[in-house]
């Protein structure tokens, strides 16, 4: 209902900029991830989940070689030229848009002259992922629109390209894949390295996303720093023994054999790594036991992890998931993402999240002056066509 409203408002706006209506809509999903962080571009195991926030986008074809962007959130338009799309300064909003067409190009499909308008409710820079999520989007309504027949993990790729080499984020694959392959009721468990993955029911538990209202500058940077720690740990580890490709191939026993090989930083960094792949892993199985308590205490184990080996957290999002686990029904939490501010996610038992709202807030409110903001969400479905039902569109009752 609160969707179609959304939708329908999307298409007036659409409306009004560009002076006909949308042929279609879509819509992509932020992500929370369960566990499972920063393995991604170690070649390891993830286990995220959409929400139900979401980006929806609208669009129509044009006779023209331009491809123009509308944000409703900025109130911003902006045009590329098909023939040769580069990377906007001015408007960095529209690279995910325009990446996408990009990337679509680079990969030899042909993308015609279009339209779009956006709206996100997935909080920019909040690590729920608002960027795959208008990659998808975008990347479900061109191959829709152009007739480009391309099965869902291409399309996460092929998004992650767009991210990678237009915009300019060396971001792994979790974001983009789930943004285009969840399910209702399910998180996804991901091999990147294989792209395998298993949908695992998330049955009785409610999932609750905390906005710690921390955002950082230094998130991109801080990111290409670990990714190039664990390369390096890799290669030298590579160097001991045949068979490690990237910190996904190497064992707890490989770390205490040649673990001095390894700066001491280094040795932290994959320690992480090679722990969370393993926790990934259990993490899935109790979750398919609907074993909450065991699932909970990864994820706390997740976080400290994170906290001390990895060193993205900080210590709002400490603070956060140590008011969460003093929570009544809370089985486990941890920040989640890329970290430095951000959100957190908390498992919990239905109706806890009423609790968190009563404690947690004002606790979180009063040590940092910032103030939360809290939402349960279920597992949602990933990238999907919208269709509007004809009593949401003004006027239509008598067309
Ligand atoms: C960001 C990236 C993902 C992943 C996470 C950390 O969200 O986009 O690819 O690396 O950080 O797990």
């Amino acid at each position: 209902m609160e969707g179609q409203r959304s939708a329908a408002a999307l298409r007036e706006s659409f409306e009004r900029v560009f002076g006909a209506p949308p042929a279609r809509l879509f819509r992509a999903p932020g992500r929370v991830n369960l566990i499972g962080e920063h393995t991604d571009y170690n070649d390891g195991f993830v286990l995220p989940a959409a929400i139900e926030r979401e980006v929806l986008l609208a669009a129509a074809p044009a006779s023209d070689a331009k491809l123009e962007v509308f944000s409703v959130d900025f109130d911003r338009r902006c045009a590329f030229d098909l023939g040769r799309i580069e990377r906007s300064a001015a408007e960095p909003w529209s690279n995910y848009v325009a990446g996408v067409a990009w990337a679509l190009q680079k990969a030899g499909h042909k993308v015609g002259g279009v339209r779009i308008a956006l709206q996100s409710a997935v909080p920019p820079g909040s690590g729920l992922s608002s960027s795959a999520a208008i990659e998808l989007a975008t990347s479900v309504a061109l191959t829709k629109l152009f007739g480009i027949d391309l099965e869902r993990p291409a399309l996460a790729r092929l998004c992650q390209r767009a991210e990678n080499e237009f915009v300019g984020m060396p971001c792994g694959i979790m974001d983009q894949f789930i943004a285009g392959l969840g399910r209702a009721g399910h998180a996804l468990l991901l091999d990147c390295r294989s792209l395998d993955f298993e949908h695992v029911p998330v049955h009785t538990a409610e999932i609750v996303v905390v906005d710690s209202g921390v955002r950082r500058e230094l998130v991109d940077s801080a990111y290409r720093e670990r990714r190039s720690q664990c390369e390096s740990a890799a290669a030298k580890l590579a160097r001991a023994r045949r068979g490690i490709r990237a910190l996904r191939d190497v064992t707890p026993q490989d770390l205490e054999r040649h673990g001095q090989r390894l700066t001491e930083m280094e040795l932290r960094r994959a320690r992480h790594v090679v722990t969370e792949n393993e926790r990934t892993l259990q993490a899935a199985q109790a979750l398919k036991d609907d074993d909450l308590q065991t699932l909970g205490e990864l994820m706390a184990a997740s976080h400290n992890s994170l906290r001390d080996d990895y060193e993205v957290s900080c210590p709002e999002l400490d603070l956060l998931v140590e008011l969460a686990l003093a929570t009544p029904g809370v089985y486990g939490s941890r920040m989640t993402g890329a970290g430095f501010g951000g959100c957190t996610v908390t498992l919990a038992q239905r109706g806890a999240v009423e609790a968190m709202r009563k404690e947690l807030v004002p606790r979180y409110r009063d040590e940092t002056g910032l103030e939360p903001m809290l939402f349960a969400t279920a597992p949602a479905a990933g990238a999907s066509e919208v269709i509007i039902q004809r009593r949401f569109i003004r006027g239509a009752e008598g067309r």
